[in-house]
């Protein structure tokens, strides 16, 4: 799709749907909360969006939306009114939401070009609403034989002036929107055909078009490595396991490099401990944490932070087998530590232990790890924040910081020192899982054992990965949780904030 500025009145601006905003409003002071683009529409109809408000046809809720046919009056075919809510509680994830609704209604009537009147919006707020509508209109169609009816949006106008500010604004939110699209793709895509050596494949075929050092380790290089978590990981099943590196030097003259890991399970059956058969087909969607350190990567060499970025992407397919590890075995990570099986589906962990060690290993930190680690997080927090742990504050708030801007939002989980004794084993140096109670927090303090010294953070995604039923600004299906959230924490962390 083309996104481009038009410097027009509004309703000089031909195309098939002109987008306007609209603040919420008490009856009486209706057209007062009209922003100059919405009252030039407003007149141009002949007070039709005023008198929809004073009879209460139209309140300007959050996403709510009014389509209306111009008969000439305008050169827009059809302007759509979307609500935005109380003017002072309108958030930079209120443009991006509410932008994705008015995309995606527009789209769904057969829209091929639409126009968003800017108004007086500023450069973070442009960014929110190209992002907004470029994550609207994504759908995964690729295995649709029938090609749905209404055609795909084929240009974006965005009505209003352009500077530099503005065109650079314009360019992060494509590069983040098509950023969490591709980690929309690779989650969204079925197990048999995303394997590890696949992930890998499309690891590396972005990284060659992002100009990124990319490096796949196949099991022999693993084994040297000593990565015994993943190779057990990954011993069930016919697709073996993979490493993906990326890495990004933006401050070549610094030593310091930052790590992100990220979980990717291209499918987890449970292993020997197999899951129940309900649900299990969204186990595909295991390598979501890899699928947003990849996307994050693809925004940063679109960006240029100055800062070094090594992302590492463990891969396996976790299958019962004859050959499969089980409950009971020990394993040895690349560390030098060893850890008690007690359940073999609680992979992920085994899997990011050994790609942290190797992070260690090239002396990293921070280091920040994203998985789909444990239903306990999707119990705790549901599916609207992801759990947050950190030993470290200024990183910890970093990421809280970055969650908000971006609306992949975190919660901060504890690790205190007293959960510890949930992971104590009698015949290994850790045991691998710590019981049902704190689930969330016990994963966490396994993976603590193979960060070494580094500032580090994990987050546990297993509740933001999929929406379950489609969002008015949003695709049922995978959300590219995280890709967008972990760049902007490089960002800010490249510009000292
Ligand atoms: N991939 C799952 C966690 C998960 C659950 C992700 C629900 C998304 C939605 C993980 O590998 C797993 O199976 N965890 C176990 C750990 C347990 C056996 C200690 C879990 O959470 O039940
Ligand atoms: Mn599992
Ligand atoms: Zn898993």
């Amino acid at each position: 799709m083309e996104t481009t500025f038009i410097n027009q009145a509004s309703k000089d601006v031909a195309c098939d749907v002109l987008v306007v905003g609209a603040a919420s409003a008490e009856a009486g002071q209706e057209s007062s909360v009209f922003a100059p683009a919405t009252r030039e529409v407003d007149q141009a109809l002949d007070g039709l969006l005023s008198s929809m408000y004073a009879n209460g046809e139209f309140k300007g809720k959050v996403g709510e939306t009014v389509q209306i046919y111009t008969f000439g009056k305008l050169a827009a075919r059809r302007v759509l009114v979307v609500g935005l809510g109380a003017a002072e509680k309108i958030q930079l994830h209120t443009w991006r939401r509410v932008s994705g609704i008015a995309v995606r209604f527009a789209q769904s009537k057969g829209a091929h070009q639409v126009a968003l009147a800017l108004g007086e919006t500023n450069a973070n707020e442009l960014q929110a609403i190209v992002e907004g509508a470029l994550l609207g209109v994504y759908g995964f169609k690729k295995y649709k034989s029938a090609q749905n009816n209404g055609q795909k949006l084929e240009q974006l106008i965005l009505v209003g002036h352009e500077n530099r500010e503005r065109q650079a604004a314009l360019e992060r939110g494509s590069a983040m929107a098509e950023a969490g699209n591709f980690a929309r793709d690779l989650v969204n895509e079925q197990p048999a055909v995303l394997t590890p050596a696949e992930l890998a494949n499309r690891a590396r075929a972005m990284a060659e078009q992002s100009g990124l050092e990319c490096t796949i380790f196949e099991p022999a290089q693993l084994a040297e490595f000593g990565m015994g978590g993943l190779l057990a990981v990954g011993q069930g099943s016919a697709a073996p396991p993979r490493l993906i590196l990326l890495r990004y030097r933006g401050a070549p003259e610094s030593k310091e490099e930052l790590a992100l890991v990220g979980k990717g399970i291209t499918f987890d059956t449970g292993g020997i401990s197999i899951k129940p058969a309900a649900g299990m087909e969204s186990m595909k969607g295991d390598m979501g944490g890899g699928a947003a350190v990849l996307g994050a990567m693809q925004i940063i060499a679109a960006l240029k932070p100055r800062i070094n970025v090594l992302a590492l992407v463990p891969s396996a397919e976790n299958m019962p087998d004859g050959a499969a590890y089980r409950p009971g075995d020990i394993l040895r990570l690349m560390n030098g530590k060893t850890i008690e099986i007690v359940n073999t589906d609680a992979e992920g962990r085994l899997a990011l232990s050994d790609a942290l060690s190797y992070a260690v290993k090239e002396g990293c930190s921070p280091i920040i790890d994203i998985a789909t680690l444990t239903g306990a997080c999707v119990v705790a927090l549901g599916g609207k924040r992801a759990g947050l742990f950190c030993n470290n504050d200024e990183l910890r708030d970093q990421l809280m910081a970055a969650g908000e801007v971006t609306g992949e939002k975190f919660w901060p989980m504890p690790i205190d020192e007293e959960y510890q004794e949930n992971i104590e084993s009698h015949v290994a140096d850790v045991r691998q899982n710590g019981g049902r109670m704190g689930g969330a927090i016990n994963a966490a303090k396994v993976l603590e054992h193979f960060v070494g010294d580094a500032a580090w953070a994990h987050l546990d995604i297993a509740g933001t990965e999929f929406v379950e039923e489609k969002q008015p600004f949003m695709e049922k299906g995978a959300t590219g949780f995280g890709a967008r959230a972990l760049a902007e924490t490089v960002l800010r962390r490249a510009e000292g904030k």
